[in-house]
C-alpha cells in the first residue's frame, strides 16, 4: 500500500515537472560538462552548480523566459582545456563567446548543432585542426571570428551557404588551399584571410581549382 501511495506521489510530481526544467537540466548538464574539462585558473566557473535546477542562476550564462541558455559569454576568462561536444546541445544558444582564453584541440562538430547562434567567437586561442563543414548549418550565424589559432586544412566551401553572415574572420591561423569567393563569401575582402602562410589566394572560379592545393590538410 504505502508502495503504491508513493508510486502515485512521484508520477504526479513527475507530471507537474514543466517541461522547461527538463531542457533546462539537459542545458546544465551539458554546460557542466564544459566546467569538468577545463582548467580554471581564476574561479569563473565556481557558481556553476549542477545540482541546480537549471543553469540561469550561473556567472557568465544568460537564459530566456523559457530558462533556456542564450549566452554563455567567457572572453578573456583564462580558461584552458578543450571544447566538449555537449556544447552543440545548446538549441537557443546565440553567443558563444570564448575568445581570448587557451582553448586547445579541435572546434567540435557538433557546434553545427547550435542552430540558433548568432555568433560564434573562438578568436585568440590554441585550436588545432580544421574548421568543422557543420558550421554552414548555422543559418542565423552573423559572426564567425576564429582568428589567432592554429587551425589547419581549407576553409569549408559550405560556409558560402551563410546568408547572414557580416563578419568572418579566419586571419592568423594555418589554413591552406583558396578562399572562395561565391556566395555570402563575395562580401569579404583578403582582410578576413590574412596571416595564413599556405593560403594560395582567391579561388579563381573556373581558372584555379578549389581543391588544386597540393598537400593541404
Ligand atoms: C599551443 O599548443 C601547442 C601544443 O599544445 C604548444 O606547443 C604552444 O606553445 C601553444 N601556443 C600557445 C600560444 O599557447
Ligand atoms: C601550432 O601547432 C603546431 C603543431 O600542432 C605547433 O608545433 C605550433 O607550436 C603551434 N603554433 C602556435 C602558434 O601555437
Ligand atoms: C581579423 O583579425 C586580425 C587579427 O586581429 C585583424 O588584423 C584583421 O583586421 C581582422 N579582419 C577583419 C575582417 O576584421
Amino acid at each position: 500500500m504505502a508502495t503504491t501511495i508513493f508510486l502515485f506521489i512521484t508520477f504526479f510530481a513527475f507530471l507537474s515537472t514543466p517541461l522547461n526544467n527538463v531542457f533546462a537540466n539537459l542545458e546544465g548538464d551539458a554546460l557542466f560538462a564544459l566546467r569538468r574539462a577545463v582548467t580554471d585558473p581564476g574561479n569563473v566557473l565556481q557558481s556553476w552548480d549542477p545540482t541546480l535546477v537549471d543553469p540561469c542562476t550561473w556567472f557568465h550564462v544568460t537564459c530566456d523566459h523559457d530558462n533556456r541558455v542564450t549566452r554563455l559569454d567567457l572572453g578573456n576568462a583564462k580558461l584552458s582545456g578543450k571544447l566538449v561536444p555537449e556544447l552543440g546541445k545548446l538549441e537557443r544558444l546565440q553567443y558563444l563567446e570564448l575568445y581570448t582564453n587557451n582553448f586547445v584541440g579541435e572546434i567540435p562538430k557538433e557546434l553545427g548543432g547550435l542552430k540558433s547562434l548568432v555568433s560564434l567567437d573562438l578568436f585568440h586561442n590554441n585550436l588545432t585542426g580544421p574548421i568543422p563543414s557543420s558550421l554552414s548549418k548555422l543559418s542565423n550565424l552573423k559572426f564567425l571570428r576564429v582568428n589567432n589559432n592554429n587551425l589547419t586544412g581549407r576553409i569549408p566551401r559550405e560556409l558560402t551557404k551563410l546568408g547572414n553572415l557580416k563578419i568572418l574572420n579566419v586571419s592568423n591561423n594555418n589554413l591552406c588551399g583558396t578562399f572562395p569567393t561565391s556566395g555570402v563569401f563575395s562580401k569579404f575582402t583578403e582582410e578576413s584571410f590574412v596571416n595564413n602562410p599556405r593560403i594560395e589566394g582567391p579561388e579563381l572560379i573556373g581558372f584555379v581549382r578549389y581543391d588544386s592545393g597540393i598537400g593541404c590538410n
